[in-house]
């Protein structure tokens, strides 16, 4: 991990209040599906956690949704501006040896199409269900295709897709699911987690993003910690209490 600056090669909106972010940098060439990078914005001490949605050697990808005034700022940014980015952090995803379903809730949504792209090169099949509120926040849809997965969509305004959750898209449309790779919000998690084996992707308020300041620990079934930002932010279903 290092800092390295940053220009923006494009900074659009893409659904309401969601951003997209595609910035110059090497960084992409050293960063696994699920890592993130902690954003400097003008104005702020701390530098703001944003999960990576693509990286490529000299590229790499952001999806941000204006949560607060850190990401109201970064939404002003314009192309050719330059930020600093600190990273890549974090475990990521596991590279497993066989098919994987990925679940994701609105902006937990963008690191998985990192996720399903290497699963797709490595010769797996990928099944995306993706949750949102409606179809106005919807993210990631059609690049997820265009890779190659099975996209299963729910919406719990039934306004695109099955109306209702991720879990009840999967029943409805019958989904056989083994392994799961899930991010998004933790009352989709802890539903995928008591259902399902496989990972999920947590998120919390961070300062360091090293694994310094203990300010995002969370604690383990038999009295242990983790820090978030430097044991995870991924982790196995299981290993840390929700
Ligand atoms: C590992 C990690 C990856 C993330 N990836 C993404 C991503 O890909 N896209 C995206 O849109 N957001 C992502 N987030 C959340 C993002 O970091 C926060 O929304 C952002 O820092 C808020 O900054 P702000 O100044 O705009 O809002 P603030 O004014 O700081 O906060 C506004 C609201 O957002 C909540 N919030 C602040 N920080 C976090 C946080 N870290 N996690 C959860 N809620 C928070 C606050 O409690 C408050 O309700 C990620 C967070 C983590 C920890
Ligand atoms: S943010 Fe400092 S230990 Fe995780």
């Amino acid at each position: 991990m290092r800092t390295a600056a940053a220009v923006i090669v494009s900074n659009e909106m893409i659904a309401r209040d969601i951003y997209r972010m595609v910035l110059k940098t090497d960084l992409g060439q050293e960063t696994a599906c699920g890592q993130f990078v902690q954003v400097a914005v003008p104005g702020y001490f701390l530098r703001r956690p944003i999960s990576v949605h693509r990286a490529s050697e000299d590229e790499l990808s952001l999806i941000y949704r204006i949560a607060g005034d850190g990401t109201r700022t970064m939404s002003t940014l314009n192309a050719g501006e330059t930020v600093d980015l600190f990273g890549p952090l974090g475990s990521g995803f596991p590279l497993l040896d066989e098919d994987v379903t990925l679940i994701g809730g609105g902006v937990g949504v963008p690191p998985l199409v990192e996720t399903a792209f290497r699963y797709i090169q490595a010769g797996y099949n990928v099944t995306a269900v993706l949750g949102f509120s409606d179809k106005d926040v919807m993210i990631c849809r059609d690049e997820l295709e265009a890779l190659g997965c099975q996209v299963v969509i729910a919406t719990m305004d039934g306004s695109a897709g099955y109306k209702g959750t991720v879990l009840d898209a999967i029943e409805q449309a019958e989904l056989p699911v083994k392994t799961v790779l899930a991010c998004g919000p933790l009352p989709m998690l802890k539903a995928v987690a008591a259902r399902y084996d496989g990972y999920i992707s947590l998120e919390e308020r961070m300062a360091c993003g090293i694994g310094a300041c203990m300010g995002c620990v969370i604690r383990t079934p038999d009295g242990d910690s983790r820090r978030i930002c430097k044991d995870g932010p991924v982790f196995r279903i299981g290993e840390v209490e929700l």
